[in-house]
């Protein structure tokens, strides 16, 4: 299975910084489009700068929105719908992600419902799940994730259009990273969940994302069910998000 590599831009950059990530991505990969025989590139920017992005996009590289509204339309003010998403081209939409399940209040629930919406209209939908590090300290981590993970996939996912990203919540944006270990452990779990929750499981694709940095990205990716990255910080600067690619 070739790697996703996945670039979550958050919060950051303006018009004219998006445009040239954007524009820089896209160059790496014409330099070196051998790389497209190990990956495959999606980059989320923030929703303002998603019409632009596409403008410089090629077929390597897919966009994806960081969220969408848990309704189809109307009164939901400051909202995007999947409809509004897919009608520009969206391809993925990340759901989940700790920082709008902390700073936003977001459940599993509304995760599934996002979800749902998302794969009516033909989005791919990113996934994310993640233990926080009182959780692991505890020990409880795998029943974090199992039952998030359960709560969070709507009866319409599959391996077309779900990916899951596993993502410690104590490694994001902290420059700690789980061990290959860890995360061998952690993936190894997701992927009976979903093989027994869902038919051809075992074909969906599974993300690690916190800290990928191109210094760690080939032990990362050398993990079993490790199948690509979800990344943050070092997805702004297009070496480094180029970097990630070449440890795949
Ligand atoms: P990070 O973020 O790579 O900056 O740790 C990952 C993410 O939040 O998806």
């Amino acid at each position: 299975m070739k790697k996703l590599i996945a670039g979550n831009w958050k919060m950051n950059g303006t018009m004219e910084s998006a445009l040239a990530l954007g524009t820089g991505v896209v160059e790496a990969i014409q330099a070196s489009p051998q790389i497209l025989e190990r990956c495959d590139f999606v980059v989320c920017p923030p929703s303002l700068h998603i019409v632009p992005v596409e403008t410089v996009l090629t077929q390597a590289v897919s966009l994806g929105a960081q969220d969408c509204a848990a309704s189809e339309n109307g009164a939901f003010t400051g909202d995007i719908s999947v409809s509004m998403l897919k009608n520009v081209n969206c391809e993925y939409v990340i759901l989940g992600h700790s920082e709008r399940r902390q700073g936003h209040g977001e459940t599993d629930a509304q995760v599934a419902v996002k979800a749902a919406l998302a794969h009516k209209v033909g989005l791919i939908t990113i996934i994310c799940v993640g233990e926080t590090d009182a959780q692991r300290e505890q020990g409880v981590q795998e029943q974090v994730v199992g039952d998030s993970l359960a709560a969070s996939l709507p009866a319409s996912a599959n391996p077309q259009n779900t990916v899951i990203a596993y993502e410690p919540v104590w490694a994001i944006g902290t420059g700690k990273t789980a061990t290959p270990a860890d995360i061998g452990a952690m993936h190894g779990f997701i992927r009976d969940a979903l093989s027994k929750k869902l038919a051809g499981g075992e074909k969906l694709r599974i993300l690690y994302g916190g800290s990928v940095k191109p210094g760690n990205a080939k032990d990362i990716f050398a993990v079993a069910n490790v199948d690509g990255a979800l990344i943050g910080g070092a997805s702004l600067k297009t070496e480094d998000f180029m970097g990630i690619a070449q440890g795949a």
